[in-house]
């Protein structure tokens, strides 16, 4: 549906995106993460026809759109990492504002503004002034102002910083209501647990270059296809440590005081068959940590930087 492919910009000399291939279908949530300056609000811009590629180009159902940007831009709704509404106006006036660029008017402006405000929540705010507003309440502004023409596309760059946790919250679970609703989603953040909760394929990007791409499966694959279980008890009995190494024969289980680790396939289920065990060996469990690779993980591992300082 919408491709980058060998996308490259320079500006002046210094080189922000490097030859990147990226694939977006219809339907599909799609997560761009990486830190800060990798070049995720660059590479957006370019496939969402803001500015042009030094080389490389994007296609919208097979055709350039450095040939034909209108087509994808009637069907695409963008939201910018910068907040950009007007202050002086409500709520509804703004919406009005972008509705008009987007060539509504009349009736089918109203109408959308009111399932707009519904969808972000703020319905009952809609004659308030945007200055009067919390920077979570612009920042679903800013989605319903993307929203008015029904997009099919929807590009999003990271709406959800700088906000309080509750609003946040709030954006997840009504961009999660417009996935599930058929939206094609291009989700861009270096909030790992977010594009892990939206995305279904992600996409790692580091100093311009895309570094790895898969599901969130296949990325954690490249880390470990094991799950570590830390496992602490009042008594941590050598009994209880064999009958566990009987069971799982391919585990490796280790003690180091009053800590029991048990590293095995991430394809096992094991909790309760240790559970199990412990009770029949007098043993009291007191916690157990299932831990498996995180998609910072896998950052760290490819990169060998945490994803953020
Ligand atoms: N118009 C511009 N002129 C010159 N350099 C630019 C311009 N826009 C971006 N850059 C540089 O390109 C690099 C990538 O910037 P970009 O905004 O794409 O990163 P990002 O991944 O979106 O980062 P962040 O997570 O901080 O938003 C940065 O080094 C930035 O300074
Ligand atoms: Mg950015």
């Amino acid at each position: 549906m919408l491709q980058a492919i060998n996308l490259h910009k320079k500006f002046k000399t210094k080189e922000v995106v490097r030859q990147v291939n990226m694939q977006l279908e219809a339907g599909e949530s799609v997560g761009l993460i990486g830190p800060n300056g990798a070049g995720k609000s660059t590479t957006i811009s370019m496939l969402s026809s803001l500015i042009m590629p030094t080389s490389g180009d994007v296609e919208w159902q097979g055709v350039s759109i450095t040939k034909n940007p209108e087509s994808l831009r009637k069907v695409l709704g963008i939201v910018p990492q910068e907040i950009a509404l007007y202050p002086e106006l409500s709520a509804r006036e703004n919406l009005a504002f972008f509705g008009r660029i987007y060539g509504l008017k009349g009736p089918t402006l109203n109408e959308r503004i009111e399932e707009v405000l519904q969808k972000i929540g703020l319905t009952d705010r809609q004659k308030d002034i945007v200055k009067t507003f919390s920077g979570g309440m612009k920042r679903r502004l800013n989605i319903g102002a993307a929203l008015l023409h029904k997009p099919s596309i929807l590009i999003m760059d990271e709406p959800t910083v700088g906000i309080d946790p509750q609003s946040r919250a709030y954006i997840l679970d009504t961009v999660k209501q417009l996935v599930e609703e058929g939206m094609t989603l291009l989700y861009t953040s270096h909030y790992m647990e977010e594009v892990e909760l939206l995305c279904d394929k992600i996409y790692i990007m580091d100093q311009g270059a895309i570094i790895a791409h898969g599901t969130k499966d296949e990325l954690k694959s490249l880390v470990s296809d094991n799950q570590t279980i830390e496992l602490k008890a009042h008594i941590l009995s050598t009994k209880f440590e064999s009958a566990l190494i009987n069971q799982f024969p391919k585990a490796t289980v280790r003690k180091e005081e009053d800590l029991l680790t048990v590293t095995l396939a991430k394809s096992e289920e094991p909790l309760a068959t240790i559970f199990a065990l412990a009770a029949n060996n007098d043993v009291m469990i007191t916690s157990a940590i299932v831990k498996i690779p995180t998609l910072e993980d896998v950052f760290l591992n490819l990169t060998g930087r945490a994803l953020r300082d």
